[in-house]
């Protein structure tokens, strides 16, 4: 046989194998098990048709419960669906990383004296690990891309810990979409791994723009200004980091190493701003673990060679963030404490998100040479009523003291890495709003951190 007969017979054969795996998304949720432990993709990845089925399943009264649904960032097509209240105890939500979704639930339990969501407090780039390992999730959904030649997909938006799910011996129902593009890099799976194959063409989740403020672009203007040309970027969730892109379309020859791709980022590849050309890691291409946006940059994702996905394990390690040089970390945060310490997940005492790459970010970009890990947020919230910079956290550390680097809010920016405890309280309260800093300043000589002036 010559090598095009064989590839030919290849290729039947997978079509073949293609064809003996799809199936309906009724017959294809057909094989969760109660008791299941199903892993969901997060963001645009989570398939809309296997939710409905999966929704209209357990709402059946078929026997369906105890199943677990374990996943980060989840979008308003699983609320409507698997994460719909009344679904709630057969289909038990465990949250990684809040959005709307978990906090609209909240709010509901709350009123009814219920307890919160299921969360698991992780790193990102420990969640594969804590998923197949710890969890042990027997199942996951997700969307792919149409197969290729090989018989491979792609999971496009999101290697993230889909990726190590695909390898555990997790049973794979997966949503073929033609609108989730063949993205390159360790993010194929092989049709000989899979267990059901459902069609379903839907356009991909887009994430709406966050609204920006005269605040953020102060911010972002502030945050562009202390990143130098050739830098490596990490941009975080959030209208900070888009304000930020938009202010570094002069800059030159920058890098991307990202745990989210967005549609910010997307743009300043497209326009000759990311090179990727001083990268020491991945030169020439833009990395990263999941992506989110709007449909520019699935459109981008789509139709650039020089982009890959990598699962989130080896994008958000610290050692592989350092081996670039010159990294920066962009991240908004909720509040900041006057040691330095960031607490960017919980909000009036609740769960708001999570701690996600936040930290991997923050240690890989200060062990990189020459980098930097740079942490923002508006000085107050609530209208101005209440400052962000505060005496003590009303939450969890996401980012310990020990590792804050750079702090921006309106007001400017501070370096706090070698600071004393004194320097950092008298830097951070000279960037809170000007109503707060005398409040800051008595609590922080009550705390005994500075002197009486
Ligand atoms: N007290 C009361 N309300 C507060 C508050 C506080 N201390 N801090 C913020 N809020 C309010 C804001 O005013 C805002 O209200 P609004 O929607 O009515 O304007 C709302 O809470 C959201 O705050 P905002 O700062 O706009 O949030 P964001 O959407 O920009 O997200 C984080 C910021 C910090 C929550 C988000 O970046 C995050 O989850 N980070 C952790 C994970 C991470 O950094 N991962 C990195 C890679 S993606």
């Amino acid at each position: 046989m010559n090598p095009m007969q064989r590839k030919s017979l290849q290729m039947v054969d997978h079509v073949a194998a293609y064809r003996d795996r799809l199936m309906s998304a009724a017959e294809a949720v057909g094989l969760v098990a109660s008791g299941a432990k199903v892993a969901m993709a997060l963001g645009a990845g989570a398939p809309p048709a296997i939710l409905q089925a999966l929704a209209e399943r357990a709402r059946s009264g078929g026997g369906l419960h105890d199943v677990r649904l374990y996943y980060m960032l989840s979008t308003a097509v699983a609320a409507r669906t698997v994460l719909a209240a009344d679904l709630n105890d057969i289909l038990r939500p465990v949250s990684i990383f809040h959005s709307g979704v978990e906090r609209a639930l909240d709010a509901e339990r709350l009123k009814a004296q219920a307890p919160a969501v299921d969360f698991i407090p992780a790193a990102f780039q420990h969640v594969p690990r804590l998923l197949c390992e710890h969890v042990g999730v027997d199942t996951l959904i997700a969307t792919v891309s149409p197969m290729d030649a090989d018989g491979w997909f792609s999971l496009g938006t999101n290697a993230d810990y889909a990726h190590a799910v695909t390898r555990s011996g997790a049973k794979l129902i997966l949503e073929v979409n033609r609108h989730m593009p063949f993205v390159r890099g360790e993010c194929l799976v092989h049709v000989s791994q899979v267990a059901a194959l459902v069609e379903h063409d839907a356009p991909l989740l887009e994430l709406p723009q966050a609204e920006r403020t005269e605040t953020d672009d102060r911010i972002g203007a502030i945050i562009a200004g202390l990143i130098d040309d050739g830098a490596c970027l990490q941009m975080g969730i959030g209208a900070l980091p888009d304000a930020v892109c938009e202010r570094l379309a002069g800059h030159r020859h920058l890098g991307i190493h990202t745990e989210m791709m967005t549609s910010g980022l997307a743009r300043l590849v497209a326009s000759g701003v990311v090179d990727n050309s001083r990268k020491r890691m991945h030169a020439g291409k833009t990395i990263y673990t999941f992506a989110l946006g709007d449909g520019f940059l699935y459109d981008f994702l789509r139709t650039s060679p020089d982009v890959e996905a990598h699962p989130v394990e080896y994008v958000n390690d610290p050692a592989v963030i350092a081996r670039n040089d010159g990294v920066v970390s962009v991240n908004a945060t909720v509040q900041i404490d006057l040691h330095g310490a960031c607490n960017s997940e919980h909000i009036r005492g609740r769960q708001f998100s999570a701690t996600g790459g936040q930290l991997d970010f923050v240690r890989g970009a200060y062990a990189s040479k020459g980098g930097r890990s740079i942490l923002a947020c508006h000085s107050t919230a609530a209208g101005g009523k209440i400052s962000r910079i505060v005496p003590v956290l009303e939450g969890p550390v996401t980012t310990p003291r020990t590792d804050t680097h750079i702090v921006v809010t309106e007001y400017g920016w501070a370096d706090l890495k070698g600071k004393t405890l004194a320097e950092r309280a008298h830097a951070l309260i000279g960037l809170a709003h000007p109503d707060f800093r005398e409040g800051l300043e008595r609590d922080a000589v009550a705390a005994g951190v500075i002197g009486r002036r």
